[in-house]
């Protein structure tokens, strides 16, 4: 089964804790990033504890290791049940990331490639491989990769083996629900269910990679 986690990267606090309601019976995971936690502040996490489902906190954790485990520990702390880290900082800084995860019972994933197409101007040329085998060594939960170039995808496989792969970039950005689907553990999908006219409604259109 292939999940469907849902990137909620809506402003308004209300507006957030309506569309992730509507959508929970669909998805497998919430990613909270910074532009919810900044609008509306760490404690969303509990607002939708009652859902019951994963929280990943994409902060793109990037810093130094002392200044990552304090992150990382202020995310699980939080409530938070994965975190998402860079792994370009090095392997001490992405380790660190991943330790604190494991000591709280949580996962990490480091990104190897972003999906955006400015991407390419840094990831490729053998960066991304690099991370996807430093998430390898660092004993990451997985690894982000671009839903946008599932050629991209079907390499860092080669890399991860059975680690997860989780995906964004599907719809909104232009990658293939159902090209990528295949080749992922999850599909994050954001503005093409948060900004449908029924979100609810839209999740369950994308959930059929769930079965
Ligand atoms: O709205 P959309 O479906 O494009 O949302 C994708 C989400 O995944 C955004 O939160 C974006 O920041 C995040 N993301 C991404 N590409 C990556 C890593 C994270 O698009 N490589």
């Amino acid at each position: 089964m292939t999940e469907l986690i849902l990137s909620l990267d809506v402003l308004d606090r209300k507006e957030a804790v309506k569309v992730a309601e509507s959508c929970a019976p669909f998805i497998d995971a919430i990613k909270i990033g910074y532009p919810l936690v900044l609008s509306s502040g760490l404690s969303i996490v509990e607002d939708l504890a009652d859902l019951a489902l994963p929280l990943i906190a994409d902060f793109k954790v990037a810093d130094i290791p002392n200044t990552n485990r304090l992150i990382c520990e202020a995310v699980f702390s939080a409530g938070f049940d994965a975190v998402i880290a860079h792994g370009f900082v090095g392997a001490d800084a992405a380790r660190t990331c991943v330790e604190v995860a494991h000591r709280h019972s949580g996962a990490a994933y480091i990104v190897a490639e972003m999906s955006h197409p400015g991407a390419t101007e840094f990831f490729h040329g053998g960066v991304a491989e690099n991370l996807a085998e430093l998430a390898v060594s660092c004993r990451a939960d997985g690894i982000i990769a671009p839903a946008t170039r599932p050629d991209r995808i079907s390499r860092l496989r080669e890399i991860v083996g059975s680690k997860a792969i989780y995906s964004p970039g599907v719809g909104a950005q232009g990658g293939d629900l159902d090209t990528v689907a295949r080749l992922v553990d999850g599909v994050i999908v954001g503005r093409s269910i948060y900004e449908a006219e029924n979100p609810g409604a839209e999740a369950e259109r994308f959930s059929r990679i769930r079965r």
